[in-house]
């Protein structure tokens, strides 16, 4: 047996295994560990600080030590520390957020159904798709298309939704009746001489084909991020969602939107949904719901399928699905404050003010050199980069380029987060104007470095 030493670098190495981590790597380059945060900023084991520019992985929507979220979970820890949402049991902060989440949805919404984490939302919403359809008797109607460079999870049927290799690849995903359609990112996948709208029509014909291919009577529901996060952040075309959803309505398939990112603001308004013009019969919503303080994540659920699960549970005699800590007393209590805050602090209009500057500022990248296409809306963001400009080729091996610019951005104190070689942004929502100048300043810093790295290939 090998010698484990002392220090937490030695002992990570030696016991945890990370989540999206090469490991042979990570024993040689070893963990990087964080011990503090306020606002936007936190602070690893030797002091260093660092700008949170990706609200750690899209979710510290109000950043780091905030203590009236801290109040409310101890407060909430004291009152009732746990109790559960089975066989009828209920507590008042679950009651309280799902009225609150309904009052606030961007489509009218009947019902609540509460999970810990993105992936078992998004896993509800295929058992609920699957269910819903056999409760109104189209039992043959069961296949959900997502699609390529979606990301929905890495559970099970979540990770079958998620159009990346990475989440299928020796995991022996996807599970049958789970197709992925066109990735709507116009930079890359659109044709020389077609226009944004005219992709947009594309991508719809494509989705109506496999519709019509596969038989729409055996297709029950398509499941979109509004933006495209870990897919790069892609910005959805023109008049693209508009079209997807002429095509949905016409062969009567559920509309599933995931705001999990994009929920709580990111896009500019509350909801994705609103920034696009969505009409989802569910909605995934995390992260910013409770400000990643505590895991918590909500499928809002309309009147049309929420009726139909209820009837059906009356028939069989029960919805047979629920999660432990579902609405766990204390995540919900610390996500009602959170959305308290949004309100109280008018984190919209905040949102409003400062986003125009980070897409500017984003926008002054688009004549770089390396940059291949900015994209972003709200206070989402990514600058991909590329080997050539006029013919858009890519870094050889992808992601080397991206990772030299991500260590470059960390040496000077600012966290990123590179997909490929596309370079995302993602501030906590409460970042102030001058705080958003550092975060442009850092990686002005790491892209003239991520320069002569290049040059060098
Ligand atoms: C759009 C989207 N859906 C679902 C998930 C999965 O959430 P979790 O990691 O909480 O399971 C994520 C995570 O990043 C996401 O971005």
């Amino acid at each position: 047996m090998s010698q484990v030493g002392n220090s937490s670098a030695s002992r990570d190495i030696a016991y945890v295994m990370h989540g999206y981590t090469d490991h042979e790597a990570h024993k040689v380059q070893g963990p990087h560990i964080l011990q503090g945060g306020k606002g936007i900023y936190v602070y690893d084991d030797t002091g260093k600080e660092f700008i949170e520019g990706m609200a750690g992985l899209w979710c510290t929507s109000l950043g780091y030590g905030e203590e009236r979220l801290i109040d409310v979970a101890t407060q909430q820890l004291r009152k009732l520390a746990y109790s559960h949402l089975f066989a009828g049991k209920s507590h008042d902060p679950a009651i309280d957020l799902a009225e609150r989440l309904i009052e606030m949805a961007p489509v009218p919404m009947s019902k609540v159904f509460f999970n810990n984490s993105g992936s078992e939302g998004n896993d509800t919403v295929v058992k609920l798709v699957w269910y819903y359809n056999n409760a109104v008797g189209r039992p043959e109607k069961k296949k959900i298309i997502s699609r390529i460079k979606g990301y929905h999870g890495v559970t099970v049927a979540s990770a079958s939704l998620t159009g990346l290799p990475n989440n299928h690849r020796d995991f022996d995903l996807p599970i049958a009746g789970i197709l992925h359609t066109s990735c709507p990112h116009y930079y890359r996948f659109g044709q020389a001489g077609e226009s944004e709208e005219d992709f947009a029509t594309r991508c719809a014909a494509e989705l109506e084909s496999m519709i019509l291919e596969e038989g729409p009577e055996t297709v029950a529901a398509f499941i979109a991020e509004p933006v495209m996060g870990a897919g790069g952040v892609i910005v959805p075309p023109k008049t693209y969602f508009e079209k997807i959803q002429a095509v949905l309505k016409k062969h009567d398939i559920l509309f599933i939107a995931d705001e999990v990112i994009c929920g709580f603001g990111r896009t500019g308004s509350m909801w994705g949904c609103e920034t696009y013009g969505l009409k989802p019969d569910m909605i995934t919503c995390a992260k910013a719901l409770s400000s990643a303080y505590l895991p918590i994540s909500a499928v809002l659920i309309n009147e049309k399928v929420s009726d139909a699960v209820v009837k059906n549970s009356g028939k069989i005699g029960t919805l047979g699905h629920g999660y432990t800590y579902m609405g766990h007393p204390v995540s919900a209590a610390v996500a009602l404050e959170t959305l308290k805050i949004y309100e109280e602090r008018d984190i919209m209009s905040h949102i409003g003010a400062i986003a125009p500057a980070m897409q500017k500022r984003l926008q002054s990248y688009a004549d770089h050199p390396l940059v291949g296409e900015v994209r972003g809306v709200g206070l989402v963001g990514a600058v991909e980069l590329v080997a050539d400009k006029a013919t858009k080729d890519s870094f050889e091996p992808a992601g080397k380029v991206g990772a030299f610019l991500v260590d470059r951005a960390k040496e000077h104190g600012l966290i990123l987060r590179k997909i490929a070689d596309a370079i995302a942004f993602s501030p906590p929502l409460i970042i102030s104007s001058k705080e958003l100048d550092s975060v442009f300043d850092r990686f002005d810093q790491a892209l003239e470095d991520t320069v002569a790295f290049a040059a060098g290939l």
